[in-house]
């Protein structure tokens, strides 16, 4: 079993390969000043690792590791596999990936290659074992990052047939395939596995689907043959990670997350600013792809160099983000990258030390995130963050929808975020977890457009329903069976019993049409479906439809079922925002998930639970002013280490972790 470091870790990403070497004492030293304890190395240095095929070098390395020591600074290493070497594409020119219109990629950006390389395998094979024989027992690596962020699809012909042999285990008879493929369509019928395409452009849903799958399979074999190289040399306590980065839809992330110790992930702003309605929900997005703390292993210190505009965040803004992401269960931040290299593509990338060797106006704010970080280290140790309320997230059900949108604006993850808001503006406990996970524990349970809903799911949700859960049911919910085919039922399918309520029909609207509900009138936008009441008796209507196109006319939005010992709602609307708040405001009620504090708006509370039961409260000010939070109870605040009564002050973008007395 891994052993995931317990203490909060600061540092940056860097790259000694970049540098003469003496020039890494001046690097390590104003690290140490940063307060820095941690860095990330070597994920793109296999040209310097193995200069050619039967050369390694590894000397360099071991000193940066060392040396970093010596200044109090421990090391993640990155094995370099996402930028294959030019000597070794010239020996292997089909190593390199091909993409959607036949092209060969390109060499000289990175994640170049095939994932299904049998080249690429050896070569990893070769480097990722010399690796580990050198770091594995080096006491000053606590861990590995594999490649990074995993990204490229390949269209070549070797993946056609990788694809076809991985459907041909999936499916063993072609007859199953044509079969939940519904392949008599437009004469689609496979009399032979060797027909079968990578899908290009619009598709058969199921042949969409299953390349997708085919996707997740394809890195997870790659994933699974490092982390089974490394394990050889590396002991079972240092942990094994990959950097994600949130939303990104290219494969099951769940699926891929299983095998890895530990999930970090990049995040990056772009242009414009932090907004930490939406940002919460991928921190919470990354918790919930194991269910534990996961690390924040590259984010931006001032800019970027890739967006539109590569504005820099305001001064402290960084300071909130850092705190935003402990607060979701982070245990680590890294800045990327330490210093700004030469050359390369990266140049007008943010970093703390700038081309002159010089340190950043942003070095000082990276500075004072590291002394907070010592102080309530400790305190933080082994601490998780509680969740009243789940968010469920499907792979499959998000690209489903991404591939047959029916209406060009809606957005699956848009969409799972318009829920997430108003729970986030409320600071109600919240995660985002697997439509796969077990949901004991949970007091609402929110199935945003969960369209793919075979038995085993529906029959999950029954359960906590009947126990005493309260489950929202949205558009687009129960639609599809696991092959991506209609069920041959109304929506929500299987829950339609549970939910007193089935869809008559669903509209794509072009204009916004309005909904009347009890107590107030707003709008639906993008979508509606027609409810049909099935239990009479028991159902209540929350809202109807205004008038609209004459087919939803008055017609129920919003139900709410009594069922077992709890409730399921149904929202067949997409409502504007205040609406949304408002029913999301009454079903919190209904459910009984309370705010872990009320703080004004641009201030949210978190919390994170210690194992011995002391509560964590975090108050993070994302506003560029001050703000007041009238505390229901007197607090010791840990960063300020001062007792705080009634009002508490939080500067622009400032922080209070706070223990109650
Ligand atoms: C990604 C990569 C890094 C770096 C940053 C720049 O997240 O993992 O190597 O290129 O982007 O923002
Ligand atoms: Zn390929």
């Amino acid at each position: 079993m891994a052993t995931i470091p317990q203490a909060l870790h600061l540092g940056a990403a860097y790259y000694p390969e970049h540098w003469p070497e003496d020039r890494w004492p001046e690097d390590f030293r104003l690290m140490h000043e940063a307060g820095f304890n941690v860095v990330r190395l070597g994920e793109f240095a296999w040209s310097t690792m193995q200069p050619e095929a039967n050369t390694f070098r590894f000397g360099w390395l071991e000193r940066a590791v060392d040396l970093l020591a010596a200044h109090g600074i421990v090391s993640v290493l990155g094995t370099p596999t996402a930028a294959p070497p030019a000597w070794l594409v010239q020996q292997h020119p089909d190593l390199m990936a091909v993409d959607e219109l036949g092209r060969r990629v390109q060499f000289g950006n990175r994640c170049h290659y095939c994932v299904n390389s049998p080249e690429m395998h050896d070569a990893t094979r070769r480097i990722v074992t010399a690796m580990a024989q050198r770091f594995g027992d080096n006491p000053h690596v606590i861990g590995w990052q594999l490649d990074n962020e995993y990204n490229r699809v390949c269209f070549c012909d070797r993946c056609q047939g990788a694809f076809q042999r991985f459907l041909r285990e999936k499916y063993a008879a072609l007859d199953a395939l044509n079969e939940a493929w519904t392949t008599r369509y437009w004469s689609q019928t496979y009399s032979d596995w060797s027909q079968i395409p990578i899908p290009i452009g619009r598709h058969n849903p199921a042949l969409l689907l299953n390349f997708q799958q085919f996707i997740t399979h394809s890195y997870h074999r790659l994933q699974h043959l490092q982390i089974g190289l490394l394990r050889e040399y590396v002991p079972d306590h240092i942990w094994i990670t990959h950097n994600f980065m949130g939303w990104f839809p290219g494969y099951d992330h769940y699926k891929l997350a299983e095998e890895l110790d530990l999930v970090s992930w990049d995040w990056y702003v772009g242009t414009g600013y932090h907004d930490y309605l939406n940002s919460g929900a991928v921190h919470d997005l990354t918790r919930g792809f194991k269910r534990q703390n996961f690390w924040l292993i590259e984010t931006q210190p001032g800019h970027v160099n890739w967006s539109t505009v590569n504005n820099s965040l305001n001064k402290w803004e960084a300071q909130a983000m850092a705190w935003h992401a402990v607060a979701h269960g982070a245990d680590a931040i890294l800045y990327w990258q330490w210093r700004s290299a030469l050359g390369g593509q990266e140049q007008y990338h943010g970093t703390l030390v700038d081309q002159s060797g010089q340190p950043r106006p942003f070095f000082r704010e990276a500075q004072q995130i590291g002394k907070a970080f010592r102080k309530v280290s400790e305190l933080l140790a082994g601490s998780t963050v509680p969740a009243d309320v789940a968010l469920l997230n499907d792979y499959a059900s998000r690209w489903s929808i991404d591939w047959q949108p029916h209406h060009e604006d809606f957005d699956y993850v848009a969409h799972l975020t318009h829920y997430y808001r108003p729970l986030a503006a409320r600071n109600a406990s919240r995660a985002v977890v697997s439509a796969d996970t077990p949901l004991d524990g949970y007091r609402l349970v929110i199935a945003p457009a969960l369209l793919i809903l075979d038995d085993g799911r529906a029959a999950a949700l029954e359960q906590f329903v009947r126990q005493g859960g309260h489950l929202v049911l949205t558009i687009r919910t129960g639609m599809k069976d696991r092959h991506n085919a209609l069920l041959p039922s109304r929506q929500p399918g299987p829950l339609r019993a549970g939910a007193g309520v089935e869809v008559e029909d669903y509209y794509a609207l072009l204009e916004p049409i309005s909904i009347e509900g009890d107590d107030r009138v707003g709008q639906s936008r993008q979508w509606a479906e027609r409810l049909r009441i099935l239990d009479e008796k028991s159902v209540q209507v929350w809202a109807r439809y205004g008038r609209a196109n004459g087919w939803l006319d008055h017609h129920p939005a919003v139900t709410a079922h009594p069922f077992g010992k709890g409730i399921v709602y149904y929202v067949g609307a997409y409502l504007d925002d205040e609406s949304q708040q408002a029913l999301l405001d009454r079903i919190m009620k209904a459910a009984g998930v309370e705010p872990i504090l009320f703080t004004p708006p641009g201030v949210e509370a978190c919390l994170r639970q210690r194992p011995d039961g002391v509560a964590l409260y975090f108050l993070v000010n994302h506003a560029a002013a001050p703000a007041t939070v009238s505390l229901p109870w007197p607090a010791h605040d840990r960063l300020q280490d001062r007792t705080v009564q009634g009002e508490l002050q939080l500067e622009a973008y400032g922080v209070s972790v706070l223990t109650r007395v």
